[in-house]
């Protein structure tokens, strides 16, 4: 394995491997700390990022190496320079390349035609580093045997929630998805994605349009931004109101299993997806996953540049 360009791409090998690598720069941040001695990494976003870009500059140091960050219309692909130039132009001078953008389609392109591993820091499709994270940070909180357990996501049916369905799978997991269903259901390729790694893990998928369904009795409770980077503002409005009952409101999170906690990605909006009560609450685990991106990027990074990682062959 080469890229981690979608959450797919992974084993479940792959996760457990990458999961007790991030474990261990959790307590040993600099054990690793010669993996990318004089070597770059390439960061190139053409959205904002607060975690994703921290994480990953924070996690190259870590590795003893150097980063450079490059902002959307800095490169010549903004004045029609191709993506597949771009990407042999990066490989010659970086060890790897962090691509956040809107196409995942384009991430492909770069991933095909760079010989340097490429990373899809998200797209519109999918956030695959992010979803590490929080797997990471399910680990610390319930251990590995996850058995009976349910992990709900409430909100859009977003990249996030792609990828939530998609690592649920890998990871064995009863995993449950609740939107408004129509525009704002989750992607028929990521669900179908997902039911084809769940029929070789035993895992369990549920897609549901009743927010209280899909809390009750569910360990996690887990929701994102409605309006995510790109959304179109002239579709605010209609989206925020069909998005107005799946909010983890402390309502909610009442119906969950006794010992549930709520996560998210974060930018958070509190008052929009999720009540200040339960984000700032004491069974929020938000500022412990923002935490783990940058283990988990680190563990990433080891991995991928040591060709340590076999994909997913389900
Ligand atoms: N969770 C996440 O990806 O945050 P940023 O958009 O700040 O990188
Ligand atoms: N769905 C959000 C996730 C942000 C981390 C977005 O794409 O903006």
């Amino acid at each position: 394995m080469k890229d981690l360009l979608r959450t797919s791409d992974l084993s479940t090998d792959d996760v457990e491997l990458l999961l007790d690598t991030a474990a261990e720069f959790a307590i040993k941040p600099f054990s690793a700390n010669t993996a990318l001695a004089n070597r770059t990494v390439a960061i190139y976003m053409t959205k904002p990022s607060t975690r994703t870009r921290l994480a990953s500059e924070t996690a190259v140091a870590h590795l003893g190496g150097n980063s450079i960050f490059i902002r959307g219309d800095d490169l010549q692909i903004g004045r029609g320079e191709t993506i597949a130039d771009t990407a042999r132009i990066i490989s010659g001078y970086a060890a790897a390349l962090i691509i956040r953008t809107f196409k995942q389609s384009d991430v492909d392109e770069l991933g095909i035609n760079s010989t340097i591993p490429v990373i899809n820091g998200l797209t519109d499709d999918d956030h695959p580093t992010q979803l590490l994270a929080e797997w990471a940070t399910i680990r610390e909180v319930f251990g590995n045997d996850i058995s009976g357990r349910k992990f709900t996501y409430v909100g859009d049916g977003n990249n996030m929630a792609h990828a939530w369905l998609t690592m649920g799978a890998l990871m064995g997991a009863h995993v449950v998805v609740a939107t408004p269903g129509g525009a704002y259901a989750p992607s028929q390729a990521a669900v179908d994605s997902a039911l084809h790694i769940a029929s070789k893990t035993n895992a369990q998928i549920e897609i549901l349009t009743d927010p209280e369904a899909a809390a009750k009795d569910a360990s996690v409770l887990y929701t994102d931004v409605w309006m995510s980077m790109g959304d179109p503002e002239s579709e605010r409005a209609a989206k925020l109101k069909a998005l107005a009952p799946y909010a983890v409101t402390p309502q909610l999170m009442n119906l969950t299993s006794r010992d549930a906690i709520f996560m998210h990605c974060l930018p958070a909006h509190r008052g929009e997806e999720v009540a200040a009560e339960v984000i700032d609450g004491d069974r929020s685990v938000v500022w412990r996953e923002a935490y783990h991106r940058r283990t988990t990027i680190q563990a990433i990074l080891y991995h991928l540049v040591r060709g340590d990682l076999s994909g997913n062959t389900y």
